[in-house]
């Protein structure tokens, strides 16, 4: 069943989930200005606290017909079945997800119902679809593995363990894809990344969230012992990684995307403080690392994640580029020049605006 990818499939009807997203929304403003590919993007997304049109400003008035926004949601399959038809969607990368780990904890129902139900209606629609249909890729998570002691890293081959709600959640929607496929004949892709960070992350996440509470002077607060380790993947590397997948991957297979920057949280929290004080030194002149402010760790924590991605490397020719000490000060960097999105989140601003829009 194994096909490789042939160089010259294109895809005209793209449909993107959770594009206004984080990840999503790198991965469409990338797409469109790629000149390599020449279709329309469809971005489907339910607008979760999550989910911010901000992130696209600009899109839809330069590229015109080549983007479409849907408010949808993936658990409402009529819907989902309708927007496919009217677009003639002919292939998914489906980014939507419930997607930080605390929530899972606190709240885990949602991320049953998106990240397991709403992968299964997407599968169901496409598969229906028949022949029309060239591609499901499927972004998920190295937290899918478990995790790590100090030594060894995660292959596509290591067995899941997952450890939170979130993971879980994902594990299952991996193993939905993966039975489509197999079951099925579904053509599917599938990437598990480590910790992404950039651009138009929202601030819930360790990296924005240490930036904007160092910036008010408010506590850093770090989890544990601050020895957890987390490999970081700069965004844009990540959707490179996930569009030569799509492009040139081998059908039904699963690609593992690394950042090469294995790093302890609390040595990152160092490093933000630092980059802020040399740029944006606080106003009282003290350093910002005594913001740091040690808490209760999250319960079932995993120690440390790490990627092992000769596969993609070695198959397809892809590495990261960025460095994670040019990413970080990058990403610092774009936090203090977005004044005004950090501003429409911490007010809230984005939902109400939101709501008048989209309903
Ligand atoms: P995000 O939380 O920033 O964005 C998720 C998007 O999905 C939002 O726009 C939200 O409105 C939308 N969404 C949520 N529920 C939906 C639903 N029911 N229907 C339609 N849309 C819905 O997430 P992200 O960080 O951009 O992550 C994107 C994907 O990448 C997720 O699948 C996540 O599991 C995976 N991933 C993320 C990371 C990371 O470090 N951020 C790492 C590995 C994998
Ligand atoms: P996070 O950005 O939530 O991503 P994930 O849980 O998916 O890895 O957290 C990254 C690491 O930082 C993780 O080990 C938990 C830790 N962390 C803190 O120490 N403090 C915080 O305020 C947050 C949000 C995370």
């Amino acid at each position: 069943m194994k096909t490789k990818r042939k160089s010259e499939v294109g895809f005209s009807n793209l449909l993107v989930t959770g594009g206004c997203g984080f990840i999503g929304s790198n991965f469409i403003r990338n797409l469109l200005n790629d000149t390599t590919f020449s279709g329309r993007i469809i971005n489907l997304d339910k607008l979760t606290y999550a989910g911010n049109p901000e992130n696209l400003e600009g899109i839809a008035a330069d590229f015109g017909p080549r983007y479409v926004f849907q408010k949808v949601d993936i658990c409402d399959a009529a819907k989902l079945e309708k927007v496919f038809g009217e677009h003639d969607i002919d292939a998914v990368c489906h980014f939507a997800a419930e997607s930080h780990v605390d929530r899972s904890i606190k709240d885990p129902g949602s991320f049953i119902q998106t990240n397991i139900v709403g992968t299964f209606n997407l599968l169901e629609i496409a598969k229906a679809r028949g022949d029309k249909f060239k591609l499901f890729h499927h972004v998920s998570t190295d937290e899918v593995y478990g995790s790590l002691g100090a030594e060894g890293l995660f292959r596509e081959d290591t067995p899941y363990r997952p450890n939170s709600p979130y993971s879980a959640s994902k594990a299952a929607s991996d193993h939905l894809v993966r039975a489509y496929y197999k079951t099925f004949g579904l053509p599917a892709t599938i990437s598990n990344c480590s910790n992404n960070y950039g651009p138009y992350q929202f601030p819930e996440k360790l990296i924005p969230l240490v930036i904007l509470n160092a910036l008010e002077g408010k506590p850093l607060p770090v989890y544990g012992d601050g020895k957890n380790v987390r490999d970081w993947l700069y965004v844009e590397d990540h959707c490179d990684a996930i569009w030569t997948i799509m492009t040139s991957g081998v059908i039904g297979e699963t690609y593992n995307v690394g950042g090469n920057a294995e790093m302890e949280n609390i040595l990152i929290v160092q490093l933000i403080c630092d980059i802020l004080d040399e740029i944006k030194p606080a106003t009282d002149g003290k350093p910002r690392r005594q913001l740091i402010t040690f808490v209760s760790d999250r319960p079932g924590h995993d120690r440390r994640y790490a990627i092992d991605f000769t596969k993609l490397k070695a198959e397809l020719g892809w590495s990261p580029r960025e460095s994670f000490k040019s990413g970080l000060r990058q990403t610092v960097r774009w936090y203090l020049n977005q004044k005004k999105w950090v501003e429409n989140i911490k007010t809230g601003a984005y939902q109400s605006w939101m709501k008048e829009q989209y309903g």
